[in-house]
């Protein structure tokens, strides 16, 4: 890779993994079957990740609205990410990854917020990459809980009312789930679906996009190495003229 493309690295990739169902169809499959290989290539990108340089990666795991999905293919999810954790967190640790999960956590079982809680506690000094798991997770619920966190902050504390009138965009980062996590350069979707479906509806707003007809299982360490050489030649100039 040139001197050049090294210093447009995408700070921060985040991947909206489309497609398992499809995938484990097209080989005569159950739709569990396309999530269990969508694990290595969640594997793969984070390899990738730390080879690229990249400091922030980012995976749409599980929206607020895949819990309208049959019980079964949400326990058999829910179960994957449980048994991801436990397998992976020794290895994820070892090699510097700080492991971060956001989302509506009141609505996951118990027993998955605290595997998520002792995972996020051993890796929370790590520094060389902070994967975020976006779990349960919707742009909608996210700006609707920080306007929420607001209101409540106003009715404890009317004089606080002042401080949120003179709020500025950042100000308002700070009531997000992402509060801390840098928004995302580059948002690769796959599977060929060209939409955001609820996800960092906020943080997006002047992410590079980029879909791609990969299905999530086929999107491994090439691919996510051809995102970042995509990203490193777009010309951001956020609204301003260069
Ligand atoms: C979308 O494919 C994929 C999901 C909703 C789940 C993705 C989850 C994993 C790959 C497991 C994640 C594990 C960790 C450790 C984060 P789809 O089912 O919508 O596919 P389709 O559009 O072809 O039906």
């Amino acid at each position: 890779m040139s001197a050049e493309t090294k210093s447009n690295i995408p700070v921060h990739v985040s991947l909206i993994m489309d497609g398992n169902g499809r995938w484990a169809k097209e080989r005569g499959q159950e739709r569990v079957y396309g999530h269990l290989e969508g694990v290595e290539s969640v594997r793969a990108c984070v390899e990738a990740a730390v080879e690229a340089g990249v400091r922030y990666l980012s995976l749409y795991a599980f929206s607020e609205e895949n819990w309208n999905r049959p019980e079964a293919e949400v326990t058999a999810l829910m179960g994957l990410m449980v048994k991801a954790m436990a397998n992976e967190m020794e290895s994820l640790h070892r090699n510097g990854v700080r492991f971060v999960v956001v989302g509506n956590r009141e609505r996951l079982a118990p027993e998955i917020n605290e595997s998520i809680d002792s995972c996020m506690a051993m890796t929370a000094d790590n520094k060389v990459l902070t994967l975020v798991i976006f779990l349960s997770y919707s742009g909608k619920w996210d700006i609707l809980q920080a306007a929420k966190k607001m209101a409540v902050e106003i009715l404890e504390c009317p004089e606080k009312a002042d401080d949120i009138l003179d709020m500025d965009v950042s100000g308002f980062d700070r009531y997000l789930a992402t509060s801390g996590i840098p928004d995302p350069d580059l948002i690769v979707r796959t599977s060929g679906e060209c939409r955001l479906s609820n996800y960092l509806l906020w943080q997006g707003a002047y992410s590079e996009l980029l879909f791609v007809d990969t299905l999530w299982p086929d999107f491994r360490k090439p691919e996510f190495h051809a995102a970042v050489e995509y990203y490193s030649k777009r010309d951001r100039r956020y609204g301003k003229v260069k």
